[in-house]
Order: C-alpha cells, then sequence, then structure tokens
C-alpha cells in the first residue's frame, strides 16, 4: 500500500513509556542505573519507575517482576486531547481496540490497544512533567535533570523494535490508523516486508517490526529490543567497557547501522530484555514526500550492520519472552 501521497495524520506525537516484565528485577535495575538511569517511583504492586535525564515526563520506563522478559505495554503520547478522542474513535471500531483504562502513575487516562501481533499499547495526552528538585536541578535551562556523574548517562527513550509474524499487516495497522510513515523497509522476493521502521517524527523510527525468526514456535507478540539515546557514539565505547567489566553481555557493537545509519550497540539486560544504545541520531527526515527505502533481503546484514562486526545469528530469533533455541549459541 502507498501509504505516502495519504494525508498526513499527525494525531501520535512520540513513544512516551515502555513496560518492561522482567523475572530478575533488581538485577535489572542495576542495568539501568549503569546508563545513569534514576528510580523515581515504587508502585503497590513491586513495579519500579526510571528515567533518563533528559526524558521529559517522571519516567520513560517501568520494570514490572514477572516470570519471564518481555513488553508488558508501550505507551503513545497523542499531539493534542482532541487527536487522543479522534484515535479512539477509530481503534475502538477495531478488533485490536481494547478499551479505556484509569489514570495510572503520572499520566492521566488511557485507550489500550494492540497491534495485530498482540503487543500491547495505549495511547494517553495527559501526562505530569518530571520536575528536579535539590541535586537534581541542572543550570542548564532547556535539560529537565542534572546530568549523572556516574554510570554512562543515556538522555532519553528513542525507539522500540517489535518482532512479528506478519510485518506487512503491523505495518499497515501503524500507517492506516496511527499516522505512522514507513521510512526504510526489507523486501522479500515476494514484495513482502521482512523488517520495516517507521516514524512519526523526523527521526528514522519510533518502531520497527521485524520478522520473528521463531514465529513457528512461540505466541505472537515478541519483543526485539528497547532502545536509549546517547547523543555520543563515544559513550557507547565507555558502556561497552563498563558491561565487559560486570559480565553483562553485548550481543553486538558498537557498530553503525545501515538502516537509519546510527551509531549502536546491543547488550541483553539480565532479566533478558535485549536493550539498544543509539550514539547519535542517523540521519533525519524532513521531506514530506519521503520514498520509503528499500533494502533487499539479500542486503539485509549490511541495512542491520553497516560495518562494525557480524550480523550475529541470534538476530532474528533472540527476542522476549525468550523461547528455547538450540540453534543461538548461549550468550544471555
Ligand atoms: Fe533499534
Amino acid at each position: 500500500m502507498n501509504t505516502q501521497n495519504r494525508e498526513p495524520l499527525f494525531e501520535v506525537a512520540q513513544l512516551a513509556m515502555i513496560n518492561l516484565y522482567t523475572p530478575k528485577l533488581e538485577e535489572s535495575i542495576k542495568f539501568f542505573e549503569v546508563m545513569g538511569m534514576l528510580v523515581v517511583h515504587k508502585d503497590e504492586e513491586g513495579s519500579v519507575y526510571m528515567r533518563a535525564y533528559e526524558d521529559p515526563y517522571k519516567y520513560s520506563l517501568k520494570l514490572t517482576p514477572h516470570h519471564e522478559a518481555g513488553l508488558a505495554k508501550a505507551s503513545w503520547r497523542a499531539t493534542s486531547p482532541q487527536a487522543l478522542e479522534r484515535r479512539v474513535e477509530v481503534l475502538s471500531k477495531l478488533p485490536q481496540g481494547k478499551g479505556w483504562v484509569e489514570p495510572a502513575y503520572s499520566r492521566g487516562k488511557a485507550y489500550e490497544f494492540t497491534s495485530p501481533d498482540n503487543h500491547l499499547f495505549e495511547i494517553f495526552f495527559d501526562v505530569e512533567y518530571y520536575q528536579a528538585e535539590g541535586d537534581f536541578v541542572s543550570k542548564l535551562n532547556n535539560r529537565p535533570q542534572r546530568r549523572p556523574l556516574t554510570g554512562v548517562p543515556v538522555r532519553r527513550l528513542d525507539h522500540m523494535n517489535c518482532l512479528a509474524t506478519d510485518v506487512d499487516k503491523n505495518v499497515d495497522f501503524f500507517t492506516e490508523h496511527l499516522g505512522f510513515k514507513v521510512r526504510e523497509f526489507i523486501s522479500n522476493p515476494d514484495k513482502s516486508k521482512a523488517a520495516a521502521w517507521l516514524s512519526v517524527s523526523p527521526l528514522v523510527h519510533e518502531i520497527a517490526f521485524m520478522k520473528d525468526g521463531l514465529s513457528d514456535k512461540c505466541d505472537p507478540g515478541r519483543l526485539h529490543h528497547i532502545a536509549y539515546w546517547f547523543g555520543d557514539p563515544q559513550d557507547l565505547e565507555y558502556l561497552s567497557d563498563a558491561l565487559t567489566e560486570l559480565g553483562i553481555p553485548i550481543e553486538a557493537g558498537p557498530l553503525k547501522h545501515g538502516v537509519s545509519q546510527a551509531k549502536c550497540m546491543y547488550a541483553i539486560e539480565p532479566g533478558g530484555n535485549r536493550v539498544e544504545l543509539f550514539g547519535d541520531t542517523g540521519y533525519l527526515i524532513f521531506d514530506p514526500t519521503w520514498k520509503p527505502v528499500e533494502w533487499n533481503v539479500n542486503d539485509a546484514e549490511k541495512s542491520i550492520i553497516w560495518y562494525g562486526g557480524e550480523l550475529p545469528h541470534s538476530y532474528f530469533r533472540y527476542g522476549t519472552p525468550v523461547v528455547e533455541d538450540k540453534e543461538i549459541k548461549p550468550f544471555y
């Protein structure tokens, strides 16, 4: 489907928060603390809320104890209260629309929906901004929180990547009903998509979908990774050094992506979820009639790793929840 000539729909503004399941809560918290993230809240269910120092709202990451790793939910902020109502009007008529949920910690009422692959999302508008106090106040007026002086601090949440049984179905849902634009994609010989990167902003993606290499062995709805942004590729080197000292597995990188051109690396946090770190932004898109960039599936390796190493065998197979896979050499 050619979505590029459709009247632009700017009703989803950004990926605001991600809720991950972790079977090792304390270790997961420590992992994100290495990246300078701050615990801001704990709720009565035992979930822990964390933030990066340039996240605008109170938190961007919620960690919920669970028997296995995976995506609990991701939260999108609408561009206005009216945009939220208009999206709910559309989503509520689809099988993926689930219903309103009550206000929760630091955000107002939200409407839940799923992807065609059953990843759980919500969309909301009202939110509380982070207000730094005491030593957390930055003298830099455009920085919501002072940059931490320990760890290798990430600046903000960047994007998420979901594994899918059928990439096209998920892409069509996000473009048609939520206004996302396809920026780059990998095509199979039959023209179906093996992977696609979508955004609502000049970033190349806030969400990506990739074919789950184990889709015949697991339930749909697995998470490939979440990503935080440093803004300086040198930080990838510092973090790699720190994670190696701590014995935390680095799956790939530091390296440079073909898609997005960003410098990046992938690590597996102790709960099992894959976390990507973006060293820089890559390129930005301002062209309103941007033609999605196509990569042939035979060039998939170059699209993921332009340079900096080989594409790990685990890349299209490891996701959370973790599925036993004898073909992956254990690295986690
Ligand atoms: Fe990514």
